[in-house]
């Protein structure tokens, strides 16, 4: 067994810096745990930012650079950690590492929800080991435990809270009756929501996660642009009161289901019941919660994001390279993609719909609304309320029984149609 190992951190931002600090504070446990890990190098564009990381984190003789190459030609460097994150130099300074036979360490979800089938198999090619842990829901240990713990298991279903910024503004929406611009610009404030928010409010960072999630637990490469989504910018304090009344309680979810007709992955703003454990996953925090064979049903909750919860599974993967360096079982756990499924198309998947309509506030209203939709053989769920607006107008809100995406949007188009009908506030989803 090597007596150390050398670990290079390149990009020391928020997750790269605190990663540099829990394997320096953390180091006489860790030594314990697996072997002595020496961090030999660090490396970041900004050398005052690296210089005081270095200090902060109380490194002797390490090496500051700020060219990358300088890391992954080291010959002594065993691990670089990648944490600068997007798809560009990311994935250069990956494939470089690993094609120098080093294992890598990486946060990067852009990168792995694109690219991650050939990044694997590039390092099985090189029987190194790429983990990504911290792509997924930050701290919260969930690749780690399906490829591992559960992997004996046949995953039915995923549904992920895998997005802090979303999940804060849904949860102030609701538990404050701020609107959704005011919400935003608090989880700005407190530094969850980047200064461009695009990817947290549109949903495209939660797809990310969830091509990983679905990619793992059903042995199907999933790519980011596979998932369709749909954002949280349309949901108003409105939609939020009435899932409240309805029993339900607005999140932005990842739903990844396989079953003999295919994969669905979707990422989607949806209404749940409000004692689902997803439903009690507030403000910053995610959940993935897995239903499986022989398992059952299990959640797991944490922090999704922030320095410290994400440098957590960015360490335990520099941890678990380093045992599969000292025992020489790199590549132990690779790229498990092996089945070919058929991708479902969203029209297809089913879900229960709530439906807010603007009316002409007069009779016979609701009788055309519901024989609009009986026309695409939707039946209603639940209650329907009747509220006036004024100037002639009311508000029909409508449960529907489970319905395709497909005849819903239809139904839609019919609805619309109506003369009765104003316009169509809110189509959302419904899940059991
Ligand atoms: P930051 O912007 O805080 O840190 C990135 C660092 O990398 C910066 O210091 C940057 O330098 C440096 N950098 C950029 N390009 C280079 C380069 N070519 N060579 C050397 N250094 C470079 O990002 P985060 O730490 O927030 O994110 C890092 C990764 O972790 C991303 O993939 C992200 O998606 C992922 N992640 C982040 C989470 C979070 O909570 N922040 C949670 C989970 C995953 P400079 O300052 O000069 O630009
Ligand atoms: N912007 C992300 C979030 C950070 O809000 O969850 C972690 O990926």
């Amino acid at each position: 067994m090597s007596e150390k190992v050398n670990v290079a951190i390149i990009g020391v931002g928020t997750v790269g810096g605190g990663a540099c600090e829990v394997l320096c504070k953390n180091t006489d446990i860790i030594a314990i745990r697996s072997t002595k890990i020496n961090i030999k190098a660090i490396c970041d564009l900004d050398l005052v930012k690296a210089r005081a990381v270095s200090d902060k984190s109380g490194l002797k003789d390490v090496i500051i650079t700020k060219n990358w190459q300088d890391i992954v030609n080291d010959p002594e460097v065993d691990i670089v950690v990648e944490t600068i994150g997007g798809t560009g130099v990311a994935k250069e300074i990956i494939v470089s590492a690993i094609n120098n036979k080093k294992s890598v360490v990486s946060a990067n979800k852009d990168l792995m929800a694109r690219d991650g089938g050939e990044l694997l198999a590039l390092a099985a090619q090189n029987k190194v080991d790429l983990f990504f842990e911290a792509s997924v829901a930050g701290g919260i240990p969930i690749i780690q435990a399906m490829k591992e713990s559960l992997a004996g298991n046949d995953v039915k279903q995923i549904m992920g809270i895998v997005n802090g910024t979303t999940n804060y503004i849904l949860t102030k929406m609701t538990e404050t009756g701020a609107d959704f611009n005011e919400a935003l610009a608090d989880a700005q404030r407190l530094g969850y929501a980047e200064a461009d928010p695009t990817n947290d409010i549109e949903g495209y960072d939660a797809a990310r996660k969830m091509a990983i999630l679905a990619s793992i637990a059903f042995n199907v490469r999933v790519r980011n642009d596979m998932v369709p989504v749909e954002g949280i910018t349309k949901i108003d304090s409105w939609d939020i009161a009435y899932a409240k009344e309805f029993g339900y309680v607005m999140k932005m979810l990842g739903v990844a289901t396989s079953d003999s007709d295919g994969v669905e992955v979707r990422v989607n703003p949806v209404m749940i019941p409000a004692e689902h454990p997803l439903a009690s996953v507030k403000d910053s925090f995610n959940a993935v919660y897995v239903d499986s064979y022989p398992l059952g049903q299990a959640m797991f909750y944490g922090r999704g994001a922030g320095s410290l919860p994400t440098a957590s599974a960015v360490v335990g993967d520099v941890i678990n390279a380093t045992r599969n360096i000292t025992n020489n079982s790199r590549g132990r756990w690779g790229c498990t993609c092996a089945l070919t499924k058929r991708m479902k198309t969203l029209e297809e998947s089913i879900s229960k719909y709530y439906l807010r309509v603007a009316v002409h506030d007069r009779s016979g209203v609701f009788a055309s609304l519901t024989s609009a939709l009986a026309k695409h053989n939707i039946s209603l769920e639940s209650v329907m309320q009747r509220r006036s607006i004024g100037d002639g107008e009311a508000v029909i809100v409508i449960v529907t029984h489970k319905v395709s995406h497909a005849s819903m949007l239809l139904a839609a188009e019919t609805v619309r149609a109506l003369d009765t009908v104003l316009r169509i506030e809110s189509l959302i989803r419904v899940e059991d």
